[in-house]
């Protein structure tokens, strides 16, 4: 007998009946197994959604880039030829990092209508510029800069006058805009 007959015949060889129940029995086992794995998988999505989201919550929030600070009652700010120091602290949330930025700004009123308010940051490197009642001019210490009252450049380095804040009043407070605007020579 050659090699290949022998084959045929044993495909012919009849599945016997408890055979085949045997192999629907472990079908059915493999089926619950499935069944019950995509259960289970589909309970932890579900409860995993709210943690996933807590955790990706904060990377998704949008950076707020503007905000309104109260700077307090209009009144406590003086009409005259003399800038009001005012500082405060913003907190920035971006994702998980937060940034705690301190602000340093001047008030000037020159009559009953107007308010200006100007950083106090130099627009050369960014030093802190200071108000000098004698000569009536900020000076910033590093390179010597020098602004008039309303931010103008004096003299010195510095490439524009000092930022300034969009302002409005409400219910007789002052409120300022973040972040500063910059302006023109
Ligand atoms: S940082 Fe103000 S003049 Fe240089």
């Amino acid at each position: 007998m050659t090699q290949n007959s022998s084959l045929r015949e044993t495909h012919t060889v009849p599945v016997s009946f408890r055979e085949r129940s045997a192999s629907k029995r472990i079908s059915r086992r493999d089926f619950m197994k499935v069944v019950t794995a995509a259960i289970g998988g589909f309970m932890g999505l579900v409860t995993s959604i709210p943690l996933i989201g807590y955790i990706l919550s904060p990377a998704l929030q949008k950076n707020e880039n503007t905000s309104w600070i109260d700077l307090g009652p209009l009144e406590k700010y003086p009409i005259g030829a003399t800038p009001s120091p005012f500082d405060f602290t913003q907190t920035r949330v971006n994702g998980w990092e937060r940034t705690a930025l301190s602000y340093g700004v001047f008030v000037i009123r020159t009559d009953e209508k107007r308010v200006q308010v100007l950083s106090n940051v130099c627009t050369h490197l960014g030093c802190r510029v200071t108000w000098h009642p004698n000569i009536e001019h900020y000076i910033s210490p590093c390179h010597d800069g020098h602004f008039d009252l309303t931010g103008n450049i004096v003299k010195g380095p510095q490439p524009r006058p000092l930022d300034e804040f969009t302002t409005k009043i409400e219910n007789g407070n002052l409120f300022i805009q973040l972040p500063p605007k910059k302006r023109e020579s």
